[in-house]
């Protein structure tokens, strides 16, 4: 009910459609009439995101139609103050297609005898229609000449990237922030003193790069070179053969100009035993039958060790860590005579001691 009463008021203001009963027409977007903008300038004409390169989308821009427009860009906000009116951000940000609504004082009307407008972001980052003006209808027929002075208060900045919350009213106070992709140079906060000067200047939004990211020893990056990158961008890695790659496989241009987490690429280690099983992935194997006699980065492996003076075995793991895997300490390598002769009598074949063998 209610939004479909700002609905009509919108096309009352923006559109200018001749009833109410085409209110359920217009959700479509309207066909842009040439010649017949109240705009200055409408956007490029589009039907599909193709046409609108990466940064734009093809939106319904209101009586421009179809159009190619950045839907992150905000229109300006908050507003200097206006005699005889109260404003009101419909939307939770003033970016595109955001409503803004404005409602005259009581006593006051607008000139075309409504009270309340409703007015839309559009593409160009500008509110729809004309500034409203609220005047006094008590004189009858002849309304009051239009009051324009705005209520002491500040100069606002440009807003192309910049967006503001607060008030520029002489006494209140604005935060900025900038565009995704930009970072705020100067204040992000000000006041607006009595003199209606600002304590700082406005802060600028400078635009943000990341330099290449680092390369990553015996891997390489999947890009094409460049000498900075946006943010937002992402960049893959690959390691070389047989080398594990350790972390995220890409990495993110940050808002900041940083880099998210690079990866590393770590090398398999040879396993330190040869005439004896050794447990790897939970299998009990003889290290040749291993492919390429190598675990990767990160694999645990289980040596047997022979407990002194008895004939039984305990085991003792390792973890190969980047290339290095050292056999523990209590781990002998059995001669190639034993290996030969008693293959039975092998540490890692005979029975393992009993726990209380071991206290
Ligand atoms: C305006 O007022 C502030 C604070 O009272 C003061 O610091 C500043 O110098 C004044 N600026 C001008 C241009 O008078
Ligand atoms: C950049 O931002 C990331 C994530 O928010 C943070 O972890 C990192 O410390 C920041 N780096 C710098 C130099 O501020
Ligand atoms: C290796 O052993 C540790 C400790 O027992 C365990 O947390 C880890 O998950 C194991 N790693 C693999 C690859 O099995």
């Amino acid at each position: 009910m209610e939004s479909s009463l700002l609905f009509y008021l919108l096309c009352v203001w923006a559109l200018n459609c001749p009833s109410i009963a085409s209110v359920e027409a217009m959700e479509q977007c309207p066909e842009r009439i040439l010649g017949n903008e109240r705009r200055r300038a409408c956007p490029k004409k589009c039907l599909l995101d193709e046409e609108c390169g990466s940064k734009r989308q093809c939106l319904c821009d209101g009586q421009c139609g179809l159009s190619c427009v950045a839907p992150g860009r905000t229109c300006p906000w908050p507003l200097p103050p206006a005699k005889h009116c109260d404003v009101a951000l419909l939307s939770p940000s003033p970016s595109f297609s955001a409503l803004l609504e404005v409602r005259c004082k009581s006593g006051y009307t607008m000139p075309n005898g409504l009270d309340v407008i409703i007015r839309r972001c559009q593409g160009d980052r500008q509110w729809s229609g004309d500034e409203p003006v609220c005047t006094t209808s008590q004189n009858g027929d002849r309304a009051e000449e239009p009051d324009r002075v705005p209520v002491a208060s500040c100069s606002l900045p440009d807003y192309d990237l910049l967006s503001m919350q607060g008030s520029a009213a002489v006494g209140s106070s604005i935060k900025y922030q900038c565009e995704s992709g930009y970072v705020l140079v100067g204040h992000s906060q000000n006041i607006c003193h009595k003199n209606q000067t600002w304590q700082y200047p406005h802060p600028v939004c400078r635009r943000v790069f990341c330099p290449p990211p680092k390369e990553v020893d015996r891997g390489h990056l999947v890009a094409v070179h460049r000498v900075e990158y946006e943010v937002g961008n992402t960049i893959y890695y690959l390691c070389k053969k047989t080398f594990f790659l350790d972390g995220p496989n890409q990495v993110t241009c940050l808002p900041n100009g940083t880099w998210s987490a690079v990866p590393a690429c770590r090398a398999r280690c040879p396993v330190p035993a040869q005439r004896s099983r050794v447990i790897v992935g939970g299998e009990k194997r003889w290290p040749y039958d291993l492919t390429d006699g190598v675990v990767a980065h990160g694999e645990n492996v289980t040596f047997f060790c022979q407990y002194p003076e008895k004939q039984c075995s305990f085991t003792a793991t390792e973890v190969c860590v980047d290339g290095q895997l050292m056999a523990p300490s209590c781990y002998l390598d059995p001669t190639w005579l034993q290996f030969k002769l008693f293959p039975h009598r092998l540490v890692s074949e005979i029975d393992a001691c009993d726990p209380a063998d071991l206290q």
